[in-house]
């Protein structure tokens, strides 16, 4: 069984989907791993140490592709010709809305797994690339929150007098959200946070985050089984702007993180809260690739309103690549792993199995994800109480 490991074209995505460690783990299954020259270096793992883990380098993607049964890659590959008849491609799909490019993979003849699609149960904790990916923007959120601001986080009592510690408001308390608490945190500001969802208000608080949301009826019922926000209704989110306008106006740092599976980013911050913002704060929306939760955020710049600094960083956990990359690479092994028949040493994914007949997405020449063109038959029925949680994780990222 040979897997190639794939360099990433894109200048904007500096991830690899393996690295050394989890090169040697495919090679103690008896895999022959094939990564194309190059695919770690904007990752910091060299072509050196691949190769001392047990893999060998190809000096195109080409040569990596050829006799390849498995094809790992962050963003979803294409210019795949030479790729076998029949290899899988594993790597984050981007599905929605993509249809016409998944139909160029069924094609090909290739079998595609979505690793946003991996449901969020139990089982696949481990193979969870959202989380792991969310919980490092969510940390790289403030430390470029903190290169932006021209002041210090921390409370400091120096002889020339004191300086007051920053205030940090997160919006949205999810993966990444409780992570941006937990580094404003540590780096020693004032961490306020808000969601939708109640559950939120605990998480926050056990992280020495005051929660400060609208707690009404509608709140207690916003959370879905799958453990993800609601589109609130127009008369929720009004009051919640209000409060939001409020608290904005004494805050240093706006980190901001809401989403809604399915749907475009909710609009949390408008123009006139940033104006209300003192000079020199900052706001680094973390949700700018589904549209933004603030006003006025472009992807990829950083853009001055006024004396308040806007941030959008569309590929946040591509701005720490090399941890990116290494907790990618583990989960995209947990995900492989289970695929592999150890005796025969070759890759056959069973797909009766709940977590690969959420992901595939292409088989056979055919679409086969009930989502995108297939026929819901074609895969596993939900059996139990997670299964809701799979569902509201497929709408997901
Ligand atoms: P997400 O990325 O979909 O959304 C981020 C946050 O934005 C969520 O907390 C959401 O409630 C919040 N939000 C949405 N609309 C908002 C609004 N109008 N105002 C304020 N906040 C708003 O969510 P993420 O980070 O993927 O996590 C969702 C849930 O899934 C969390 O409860 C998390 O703990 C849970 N989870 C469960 C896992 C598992 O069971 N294996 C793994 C990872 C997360």
């Amino acid at each position: 069984m040979r897997i190639a490991v794939l360099k990433e074209p894109r200048e904007d995505e500096p991830r690899v989907a393996a690295s050394p460690e989890s090169v040697k783990k495919f090679a103690a299954l008896g895999a022959e791993i094939v990564v194309e020259t190059g695919a770690g270096a904007r990752s910091s793992f060299s072509d050196e140490a691949f190769q001392e883990t047990g893999a060998t380098i190809a000096a195109s993607r080409e040569a990596a592709l050829e006799g390849a049964d498995v094809i790992l890659a962050v963003r979803r590959p294409e210019g795949l010709a030479g790729a076998k008849n029949g290899a899988a491609v594993v790597a984050l799909m981007d599905p929605y809305g993509n249809e016409a490019e998944l139909k160029k993979l069924a094609d090909a003849g290739l079998a595609a797994f979505s690793l946003e699609l991996i449901p969020r149960i139990t089982r696949a904790q481990s193979m969870d690339v959202l989380s792991s990916q969310a919980n490092l923007a969510g940390y790289r959120a403030v430390i470029e929150a903190a290169e932006a601001y021209g002041r210090a986080f921390p409370m400091m009592m120096t002889a020339a007098g004191t300086v007051p510690a920053a205030r940090v408001f997160v919006m949205g308390a999810g993966v990444a959200g409780l992570q941006a608490i937990a580094t404003a945190k540590r780096l020693g500001a004032v961490v306020t946070a808000t969601d939708v969802r109640p559950a939120a208000k605990e998480q926050v608080e056990s992280l020495g985050g005051k929660f400060v949301a609208v707690e009404d009826e509608e709140f207690k019922a916003a959370e879905t089984a799958g453990g993800y926000a609601k589109e609130m209704s127009a008369e929720y989110r009004a009051k919640q702007a209000e409060l939001v306008r409020e608290h904005i106006a004494k805050q240093d740092i706006v980190i901001t993180t809401a989403l809604i599976p399915g749907r475009p980013a909710p609009k949390l911050v408008d123009a006139e809260m940033v104006a209300s913002m003192k000079d020199g704060s900052v706001i680094v929306d973390l949700a700018v690739e589904r549209g933004g939760n603030v006003e006025g955020v472009e992807p990829d710049k950083a853009v001055q309103k006024g004396n308040v600094t806007l941030i959008g960083i569309t590929n946040m956990a591509g701005q720490i690549a090399a941890s990116a990359s290494a907790l990618l690479a583990r989960n995209i092994y947990a995900f492989v792993e289970p695929m592999i028949d150890k005796e025969t040493k070759s890759f056959k994914p069973n797909r009766e199995d709940e977590i690969i007949a959420a992901t595939l997405l292409t088989h056979g020449g055919a679409l086969v994800h009930p989502q995108f063109g297939g026929k819901a038959a074609e895969t596993a029925a939900p059996a139990d109480g997670e299964a809701a949680k799979a569902q509201g994780a497929a709408h997901g990222g």
